[in-house]
């Protein structure tokens, strides 16, 4: 149970499945104040994105969260989803209902902006998603960066990726974007997908989530049961998924890592974004060498940026606070 005032928080997402497991342990989580969600296109188109996340938000009882939609595509390259993962409408297809309300009348950085700004203490920004919103709202309001605690992202991977062998989506989906955060002079944690994978409710619990009482757990259970569509089948009808509900919690580690900072371990080490066009685009290079090599020798150290990688996590530790928080 967490101490003193809650920790401000925003999250930027492109909800999708495991966003959405993360927007419902925000809201949920006595230790957060979700201050705003913003949206940007990844696992679906960001109108879709915007329509899910506001759908979430009801069902979990935030309906007054503020929400808004930001960039529908990557600062260069086109948008490329994920719906081959998440579903057809990038929250898997579970046929739930539009939402009763609409976004906020102004864009996501300008809602990032505004409520960053407007926070009594600083924010903890936390991107699940590409990070188109973030690289245009900290080149256009630099001045942002006195009132961010930290970021936390989920993006990257030290060992393999998803999207390429080395790539994790997020960081794939728009690199030039992924390269501006890291150097946004505030500290940061990297989520990535050597931690993120792990995390995962066994089926049991996803069942009884599934037959809860409780709207927003009920949600939760359902899409922890999500199974991604394998050819030639719908998400939905995979028998797969009632055999075995058991499912990762994603983006949702994220967050639990911003209320139990401890249930991560990281070390602080120096991270690049491979940009050049090629098998390593959107690669995360994360040097974990304990001495400089021949290039540094011979061609003298390069500035990078310092990042908090998480290397290892507690899956326990953050199974049971996510099912604390959701279920209880
Ligand atoms: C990331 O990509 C998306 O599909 C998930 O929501 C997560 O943020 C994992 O690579
Ligand atoms: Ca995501």
């Amino acid at each position: 149970m967490p101490t003193g005032q809650p920790i401000p928080v925003i999250i930027d997402c492109d909800t999708g499945v495991d966003d959405a497991l993360a927007l419902l342990f925000a809201v949920r989580h006595p230790g957060i104040d979700l201050r705003a969600v913003t949206c940007v296109a990844g696992n679906t188109d960001v109108d879709g994105v915007v329509r899910n996340t506001l759908t979430v938000l009801e069902i979990a009882g935030a309906a007054d969260v503020p929400v808004a939609r930001g960039a529908a595509r990557p600062l260069i390259e086109p948008a490329r989803s994920a719906q081959h993962v998440h579903g057809a409408d990038g929250m898997g297809d579970l046929g739930l209902p539009a939402p009763t309300r609409r976004p906020a009348d102004v864009d996501a950085v300008t809602l990032l902006r505004r409520e960053i700004l407007a926070s009594p203490r600083p924010v903890t920004l936390v991107p699940t998603a590409p990070l188109t919103n973030i690289a245009l709202l900290l080149r256009t309001h630099p001045e942002v960066t006195r009132n961010i605690e930290r970021i936390v992202f989920m993006g990257g991977a030290v060992a393999t990726g998803n999207a390429t062998p080395v790539a994790e989506f997020n960081v794939w989906h728009d690199p030039e974007a992924a390269a501006v955060l890291l150097t946004a002079g505030v500290p940061i944690t990297m989520y990535g997908l050597d931690v993120f994978e792990r995390v995962v409710v066994p089926g049991e619990q996803v069942r009884r989530l599934r037959g809860s009482a409780e709207p927003g757990a009920r949600l939760a259970g359902a899409l922890l049961s999500h199974r991604p569509a394998g050819p030639g089948t719908v998400a939905s009808a995979d028998p797969a998924r009632d055999a075995d509900p058991a499912g990762g919690i994603g983006d949702a580690g994220a967050v639990c890592a911003v209320v139990d900072p401890a249930g991560i371990t990281t070390r602080l080490l120096p991270v690049e974004v491979s940009l050049a066009p090629g098998p390593a685009r959107g690669q995360t290079v994360v040097d974990r060498r304990a001495r400089p090599g021949e290039a540094e020798i011979h061609e003298g150290t390069r500035e990078q940026a310092l990042v908090d990688v998480a290397l290892d996590v507690d899956v326990d530790r953050f199974v049971r606070l996510y099912l604390d928080t959701v279920a209880g």
